[in-house]
């Protein structure tokens, strides 16, 4: 998941006829076995997470690994257990997937005593139920015997997008993020964020898709048209890159500061995904998507002074660069990734394997092997107590904490299918090997404060949904056997990840 950095500080091809996807062989896929070990070593530590949150959690949102008590920070729905969902399905994992199905079918989506995000509850529990559906009616139907369950997941997402769809009653039709689905009020905000009006397309598509009822995509679509079609032109500074927020008056751009971090981030990921979704329909927003890639190449591309081999993506605002970048903003090397296998364009591979190439230093040069949740190399702004360490490493630390986020091993995931080399496969398992290792607690993960001190420093007692959802999915699926759910090279997805990392079927027109 992305956007909220603000708030904190198979089908087995495994046979030795059956060609890899990647036209290469036994050195791409390395002795099976190994990848078959690995495979099960991340269902050991799904296993794990996913006992302790059964025991001491559910059916709360959360499990707090550390002193084994639980959270209700997503309404109380049991957003674990929602966004564990695919993981489940695609793990094979069948007790996991009956129990969350039974937990579903009983979610009352009309009541919470807390405010709800539109954002965060359409990735994780609409997204975590569409992407659910599709899967359990499409390649994993031999999961699941009681079709009722599966057939209410398609049932329960129209009960929880019926239950959010006022927020997009404003004059615009940009929707408040920040609601109350009691009143029916919104926070009166006057603006709304870019990522948060831009990450919704692509599941309330899906969902108006399914039920041959386009009232859902429409609201999306109208929210995400004045993001295509930018006023005033201030809020484009560079062709295809816009600024963070926009009025929910009228649709203006309120600003222009251009990033990918987060607040921004899902914005650009969901341009070309919706391109993958459905080609025929969003060929416009993929050229909006091309746009920002040919911008952010030619604006936003640094080297770091002391590392000049390393890339990473600066901000832009007014004139000025800032020299800094987060874990969130590291899906970027994926998305360009995906956009140049798609598109058949090689600059955009060769870019956004070099922005992976610097995420993966800023794991490679901490402790603990994680990547710090952000960081600088602003020659200017070097903090004293680290002059060594930006010297050595490229980069300097502004925020230690590694909150279980996935953007990092996301994008090796994405590398690996799409070039078919092992160095970044091993890259997804060093990753997951490093937080197995500095996260783990006697119930599940927990959020660590320093990835550059022995251990991790202090665990935060929290275990976000998202480790379910998506470490443990792109650390799982880089080591196990090709499925249609899969990444493919080129044009050959039929499932396109949200940015909660939930497959969804794409739409064949
Ligand atoms: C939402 O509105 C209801 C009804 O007016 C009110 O009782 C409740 O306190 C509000 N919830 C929040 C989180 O503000
Ligand atoms: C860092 O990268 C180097 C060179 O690829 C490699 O030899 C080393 O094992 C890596 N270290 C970590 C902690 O990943
Ligand atoms: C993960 O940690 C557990 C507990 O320490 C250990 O038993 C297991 O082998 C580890 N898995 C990997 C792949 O390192």
């Amino acid at each position: 998941m992305r956007a909220t950095s603000l708030l904190l500080a198979a089908v087995g091809l495994a046979g030795s006829t059956v060609a890899h996807p990647f036209g290469e062989t036994e050195a791409v896929l390395g002795p099976q076995l190994q990848s078959q070990e690995k495979a099960d070593a991340v269902k050991e530590a799904f296993q794990h997470a996913w006992d302790g949150y059964m025991k001491y959690a559910f059916p709360h949102d959360e499990l707090h690994p550390v002193s084994n008590g639980y959270g209700d920070s997503r309404n109380g729905w049991g957003a674990s257990a929602v966004d564990a969902l695919s993981t489940a399905i695609v793990m094979g994992n069948a007790d996991a997937v009956n129990t969350i199905l039974d937990h579903i079918s009983k979610i009352d989506y009309t009541r919470t005593p807390d405010g709800v995000s539109l954002f965060e509850t359409t990735i994780r529990y609409l997204a975590g139920m569409l992407s659910g559906y599709d899967l359990l009616t499409g390649p994993a139907s031999d999961l699941v015997s009681n079709t009722e369950n599966v057939d209410n997941l398609l049932t329960q997402a129209k009960n929880l997008a019926d239950v959010l769809k006022f927020a997009f009653s404003t004059d615009s039709g940009v929707p408040y993020n920040n609601i109350n689905i009691t009143s029916k009020a919104s926070d009166g905000a006057t603006t709304n964020g870019l990522a948060v009006t831009g990450t919704l397309v692509l599941e309330w598509t899906r969902l108006s898709d399914l039920l041959g009822d386009d009232v859902y995509a429409e609201l999306s679509q109208k929210a995400e048209s004045y993001l295509l079609a930018p006023q005033p032109s201030s809020g484009e500074p560079f062709p295809g890159l816009v600024g963070s927020n926009v009025y929910i008056s009228n649709g203006e751009f309120a600003d222009g500061a251009v990033s990918w971090n987060g607040g921004d981030d899902s914005f650009y990921e969901y341009l070309i995904k919706m391109y993958v979704y459905d080609p025929k329909r969003f060929e416009t927003y993929k050229d909006r998507w091309v746009l920002a890639a040919e911008s952010t190449i030619k604006h936003l591309t640094s080297h770091p002074k002391p590392r000049p081999e390393l890339t990473f993506l600066s901000s832009y605002n007014n004139g000025n660069y800032d020299l800094s970048s987060q874990h969130l903003t590291c899906f970027d090397g994926g998305s360009f990734l995906l956009g140049g296998s798609v598109l058949g364009r090689q600059d955009f591979i060769d870019f956004g394997l070099d922005l992976v190439h610097g995420c993966e230093a800023t794991y490679n040069q901490t402790l603990t092997g994680i990547g710090p949740d952000s960081w600088g190399w602003d020659p200017k702004k070097v903090p004293s107590d680290q002059k060594d360490f930006y010297e050595r490493a490229g980069f300097y630390i502004n925020s230690g904490y590694y909150v279980l986020r996935p953007e990092v091993i996301e994008s090796f995931y994405y590398a690996y299918r799409i070039t078919g080399r092992a160095v970044y496969r091993d890259w997804v398992w060093n990753a997951f090997v490093a937080i197995n290792a500095t996260c783990r607690t006697d119930s599940g993960f927990a959020a660590v404060t320093n990835v550059n001190a022995k251990n991790g420093g202090s665990k935060d007692d929290n275990q976000e949904s998202f480790l379910f959802a998506e470490v443990m999915k792109y650390s799982y699926l880089t080591h196990a056997d090709d499925a249609e759910w899969q990444v493919q090279p080129g044009d050959g997805n039929t499932f396109v990840f949200n940015t909660e990392a939930h497959p969804m079927r794409v739409k064949h027109t």
